[in-house]
């Protein structure tokens, strides 16, 4: 496996466990011209051919007088500007004198074993043993600038992963206005694009459609990945669906503005784009200097989206999450938002931490209004010192009474924010980000800090980390609650205000890094007014990203489902809460409710004093789960059954160990159905010659488990399917349990 250079025919081949991706070195000019992506190949001698360049349009060495009509129709690795080739391109540069042309050829390159990391971003991770690294130089020798191409083949994960580097080479300053982190050109099959789509409090909702000629793009200028669209595409086969037929996943390791476009040209080829979003983006490299563009991480799967699912799946839990709690089954969580909201006093969390320890919950967390002036969210964001007036005696003492009921303590940091009415804001207008002379665009009344700037993250970094040596804190939530608008820093020259999102992202990422190396243990979770920016670059610093603010379990099946697409389940904040519920008004059953929080990191976001008896009674039982099945729901293979989305009637999924032995099934009849016919799932996962018992598990009676009796082979089960009872009733959740026979 790995990657080798086919020197005669200047050929580039990838290897996968499953996938092989070609790239070649073409004509004299040397273009890098994209061969083959998808299901493995072992002999590719003579597979040059695969560039047409024997074909017409020829290459220019051969037809000159029609240079666009080769660069108008070649496969390229990496797109170019202005110069004949009217697709997408991938790299704009506005040079002294105002052009904005280029072009690339390949000069040389390097295959090493390992992968280096990305200068200030978060990127995949392996040693020498688990990828290898294929770097190609190319060179724009009209105006200087070199671009390195880079690609990581993984040993035992079928992905490669891509990013770029430019550098100004040349004697004069240059801007960038462009940088894709991928370009690749398919051949013109007949595809259909998946996309996540949302809002707050409905993220991450899978959407499936035909690509037709043009282009269809998804993107983010709020400044983070955003709620709105998800820095991913996949094309799909038509026949594809979760266990058949041909996907390409493309899922960007960033948290900023981006763009994911897929076009159809004239003649039915399809290019792909992905990288930071070109509008609002602009780079001055001065002479030497480089631009790190972020990863994407490239899967093709030949067994239907659950394969690339499983796929990214395996290469974030391996090769992007960092945290040592990622193995960890993590702390069962009660968060006081949904609870309390604003209203609060240290007197009112200890009830609610005394209750919670008595049921098995393991950690208190202090949500929003702890800090400053904070009696409602119109002020003293950047204020970070604990308010005394709700906290009387201080967070050390709250922390200590909480930790000496055995439980541990965590905190909510709104850290790139400011309030206009905040002390910071008196001190420091300039670090607000705005335009001088325009009234600045009010979310939730407050505005964004200027973290592109070194002492902005110096001082709030230093206000948390004073707060968090000062009590035991062993869980931060990190919460960003606004997208960035009035894209203007007091700090940045004329020519380089264009730098200002990424910049900001940059020192986002650097904030996250120096917390995490100040308190290598802590347990990071990241938040975005809900799932605002879940995506795999957050990923680099927290285990665990909230999925959504909505916690109606109807709701979260659709968008556990979309982000499950993507990432584990042990990734996937989720809570447990009171109903009617606070952002849809449903009621659904306690133990659906339960379940489905269950598939995620598992937690309670409700005041634990005031539930009913019947409901208090299930928390134990509910943990008891929780305990029983982490290991399964974090380390697990996923299996998507049926979605709620498309048959608007049930949802199910299942979770395996790996190896087929035991697993779990997780269904929910949404909507009650008049129909007395049982259902038949077809299982996923399973050993086709074992034969597996199935167990209710309870999460409201005294035992855990109830065997049902029923024992069937994989092979009936995977082919002609479980049957399953239609529950009475609306929103009923049911969780079994399988287990392979001794
Ligand atoms: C965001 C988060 C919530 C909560 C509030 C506090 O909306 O997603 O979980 O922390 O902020 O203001």
């Amino acid at each position: 496996m790995g990657i080798r250079y086919l020197e005669e025919e200047r050929i580039f081949k990838l290897d996968t466990p499953n996938t092989t991706y070609l790239l070649g070195v073409v004509a004299k000019e040397g273009f890098l011209g994209h061969l083959y992506y998808g299901k493995k190949l072992e002999d590719v001698t003579g597979a040059g051919y695969l560039s047409r360049v024997e074909e017409p349009p020829f290459v220019p060495e051969k037809n000159d007088r029609d240079r666009s009509s080769f660069f108008d129709a070649f496969p390229f690795e990496y797109s170019s500007h202005g110069v004949g080739d009217f697709r997408e391109s991938s790299l704009k540069i506005r040079t002294m004198a105002g052009h904005v042309a280029s072009s690339l050829v390949y000069v040389s390159h390097e295959i090493q074993k390992g992968k280096g990391k990305l200068a200030g971003l978060p990127a995949t991770f392996g040693n020498e043993a688990e990828v290898t690294t294929l770097t190609v130089t190319c060179t724009d020798p009209s105006i200087g600038v070199n671009v390195e191409l880079s690609y990581s083949a993984f040993e035992k994960v079928d992905v490669i992963a891509r990013s770029v580097r430019v550098i100004n080479a040349s004697k004069e300053p240059v801007w960038l206005e462009k940088v894709m982190s991928l370009c690749l050109d398919l051949e013109g099959k007949e595809y259909d694009i998946l996309t996540l789509h949302g809002s707050w409090a409905r993220e991450r909702h899978e959407e499936r459609k035909p690509l037709g000629h043009g282009k269809y793009a998804v993107s983010s200028r709020r400044g983070e990945s955003s709620h709105q669209e998800h820095p991913f595409l996949a094309l799909l086969s038509k026949n594809a669906d979760q266990t058949m037929g041909e996907v390409y996943g493309f899922h960007f390791a960033y948290s900023g503005n981006f763009i994911g476009q897929a076009e159809r040209d004239q003649f039915g080829q399809v290019r792909v784009v992905m990288g930071i979003h070109p509008e609002d983006f602009s780079w001055k490299l001065e002479p030497g200097e480089s631009f790190q563009a972020p990863e994407v991480e490239l899967t093709y799967s030949s067994l239907g989206l659950g394969g690339m699912t499983r796929t990214l799946h395996d290469l974030y839990r391996r090769h992007m999450i960092r945290s040592p709690w990622l193995h960890k089954k993590r702390p069962i969580l009660i968060n006081n938002w949904e609870a309390t909201y604003f209203d609060f006093t240290a007197d009112k969390i200890l009830d609610i931490a005394k209750e919670s320890a008595k049921l098995g919950i393991e950690m208190l967390v202090l949500d929003d209004g702890w800090f400053g002036n904070r009696f409602d969210d119109n002020r003293s964001l950047g204020d970070w010192w604990v308010n005394e007036e709700k906290l009387r005696g201080g967070l050390g003492r709250l922390v200590s009474e909480i930790n000496a009921l055995g439980m541990k303590f965590g905190l909510w940091f709104e850290p790139e924010m400011i309030s206009p009415e905040s002390r910071l804001y008196e001190e420091h207008p300039d670090w607000a980000i705005q335009i001088p002379g325009r009234r600045p665009c009010r979310a939730r009344n407050q505005f964004v800090l200027d973290v592109g700037r070194r002492e902005v993250r110096d001082y709030v970094l230093e206000k948390m980390f004073a707060v968090l040596h000062g009590a035991n804190v062993e869980y931060v939530k990190w919460d960003m609650n606004r997208p960035l608008t009035d894209l203007g820093s007091a700090a940045l020259p004329a020519d380089r205000q264009g730098e200002l999102c990424h910049r900001y992202v940059l020192g986002m990422y650097e904030m996250q890094e120096r917390l995490l190396a100040e308190f290598p243990n802590l347990l990071l979770e990241n938040c975005s007014g809900g799932g605002g920016r879940f995506d795999p670059g957050m990923l680099y610093y927290s285990p665990q990203i909230w999925c959504s603010d909505d916690t109606d379990a109807v709701e979260r099946l659709m968008i556990q489902e979309g982000t499950s697409l993507l990432y584990p389940l042990s990734c996937m904040g989720a809570h447990v809460s009171v109903c009617p519920n606070h952002t849809v008004g449903r009621t659904t059953p306690f133990a659906t409710r339960g379940m489905v929080a269950l598939a995620g990191t598992f937690g309670y976001e409700l005041d634990v004093t005031k539930l009913s008896d019947e409901d208090k009674a299930a928390v134990p039982r509910q943990i008891r789960a929780y305990h029983a099945f982490n290991d399964l729901v974090r380390e697990g293979k996923y299996y998507r059954i049926a979605s709620y989305l498309e048959n608007r009637d049930h949802d199910c999924f299942q979770v395996m160990e790996d190896g087929g032995k035991k697993g779990l099934i997780f269904f929910t009849q949404v909507l009650a159905t008049p129909s007395s016919r049982s259902r038949r799932l077809p299982l996923q996962g399973l050993k086709k010659g074992s034969r597996y018992r199935i167990f209710q598990v309870n999460l409201n009676k005294e035992e855990l488990l109830t065997d049902t009796g029923r024992v069937y082979s994989g092979d009936v089960l995977m082919n002609a399917g479980l049957t399953l009872e239609r529950p009475w009733g609306d929103f009923q959740g049911r969780l079994l349990y399988l287990e392979e026979e001794k």
